[in-house]
């Protein structure tokens, strides 16, 4: 892409998009970033309070849902590539509540997609995860080939919006990539997944609550890792491709959690194994060699490093991490904003 261009990020006051949009603004500062948000309970625009002035960033609250938004942003403003983030994120909470998963995770894409039709987006980004293929077993790794079987209805929501972009790939002749990662770690992600919760819960000598035994495991991958992969494919990767996106770093939760506490300096007696959540996925690992050998991409900071600047990062924000835990973010935005819904 040339010097000068328009993104349309969906989801920027999320955990990966707010750090997307940090990254970006500071790599190409001649980019103009169009974020386009619901602000649901973990859009925070706390997030992006160090760009939020800046003249080449413009917030849009609003849902991608909504053709009507959707089309105005996409009409008016000459957009280069749209990076779909925008997604309800959570497993435990697809599993209670599955149908907002499938409005803004399915037919939110759907919508985007008709937008990049119809005004003739020259990239669409899809940003997907290793929870599609399902779950492995002790050995091997996921490539762009293995087949999808997602478990949750969280995971079932995003295989079936990477399938409707391969058909609108198909169909329609959009250009269009779909990245799948796996799991994120760092600034900003919101204290209800594993690394934000117990880290926070840690600091206040609260409980950590472990599924299961503890056992299963997940790749960690730190998020401005990510946010360079993306960069990446945004710029060189080929339409119509899917690329898996890891961080090297397998490590059950019970490993986790201990490191967490031994950089934290507190007591495993906080631990406490709680009932399993269902349909756990086992293990995930990632196969990005792909990624690798055509774009010459691959994680930079290890899971120790990571570790410690999230750690140190929590420790320096714990105004961030306790609005959101007593639910004095939601007040403020409702102020700011209306209301959040
Ligand atoms: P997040 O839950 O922190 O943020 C999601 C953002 O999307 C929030 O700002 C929210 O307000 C916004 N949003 C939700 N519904 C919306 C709607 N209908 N319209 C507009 N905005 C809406 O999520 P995250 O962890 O940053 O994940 C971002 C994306 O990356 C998701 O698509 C997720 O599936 C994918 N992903 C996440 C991980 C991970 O480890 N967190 C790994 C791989 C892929
Ligand atoms: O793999 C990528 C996915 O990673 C993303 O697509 C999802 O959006 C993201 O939420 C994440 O999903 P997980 O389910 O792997 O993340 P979570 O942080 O919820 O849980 C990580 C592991 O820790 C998982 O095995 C469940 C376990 N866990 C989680 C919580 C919140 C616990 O043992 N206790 C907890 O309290």
């Amino acid at each position: 892409m040339a010097d000068e261009k328009t993104l349309l990020v969906t989801g920027g006051c999320g955990f990966i998009g707010s750090n997307f949009i940090h990254y970006i603004l500071a790599q190409y500062p001649n980019y103009r970033i169009i974020n386009l948000d619901k602000l649901t309970y973990c859009g925070n625009l706390d997030n992006l309070c160090a760009v939020v002035q800046q003249p080449n960033f413009t917030f849009v609250k609003g849902d991608i849902a909504d053709r009507a938004t959707v089309m105005g942003i996409l009409h008016d403003e000459g957009v280069d590539c749209i990076v779909n983030f925008a997604a309800e994120s959570h497993v435990d909470r697809s599993i209670e509540e599955p149908d907002l998963f499938l409005r803004t995770n399915i037919l939110g894409t759907q919508v985007l997609l008709d937008g990049a039709r119809e005004t003739h987006v020259p990239l669409f980004i899809q940003i997907s995860t290793d929870e599609v293929y399902g779950s492995l077993g002790p050995t091997g790794e996921f490539t762009e080939t293995t087949p999808l079987k997602p478990n949750s209805p969280y995971s079932a929501s995003k295989t079936a919006a990477d399938l409707i972009v391969r058909a609108y790939i198909k169909t329609y002749g959009i250009d269009a990539i779909v990245t799948r990662c796996s799991n994120n770690y760092g600034p900003y992600q919101f204290p209800e997944k594993l690394l934000p919760l117990m880290i926070s819960n840690a600091m206040e000598d609260r409980e950590l609550p472990i599924y299961g035994d503890g056992l299963n495991v997940r790749d960690w991958i730190y998020v401005e890792d990510h946010c360079q992969a993306i960069d990446v494919i945004m710029h060189r990767g080929k339409s119509g491709e899917t690329y898996n996106i890891g961080g090297a770093s397998e490590r059950t939760n019970l490993e986790v959690v201990r490191t967490i506490l031994e950089v934290l300096g507190k007591p495993e007696s906080l631990i406490r194994f709680v009932k399993d959540r269902p349909g756990h996925d086992r293990r995930y690992a990632m196969d990005f060699s792909k990624l690798k050998k055509e774009l010459g991409w691959e994680p930079k900071v290890t899971f120790e490093e990571g570790i410690q600047k999230t750690v140190t990062w929590y420790v320096e924000h714990q105004d961030w991490w306790q609005r959101i835990k007593t639910g004095e973010y939601m007040e403020y935005y409702e102020r700011m904003y209306g209301s959040r819904e």
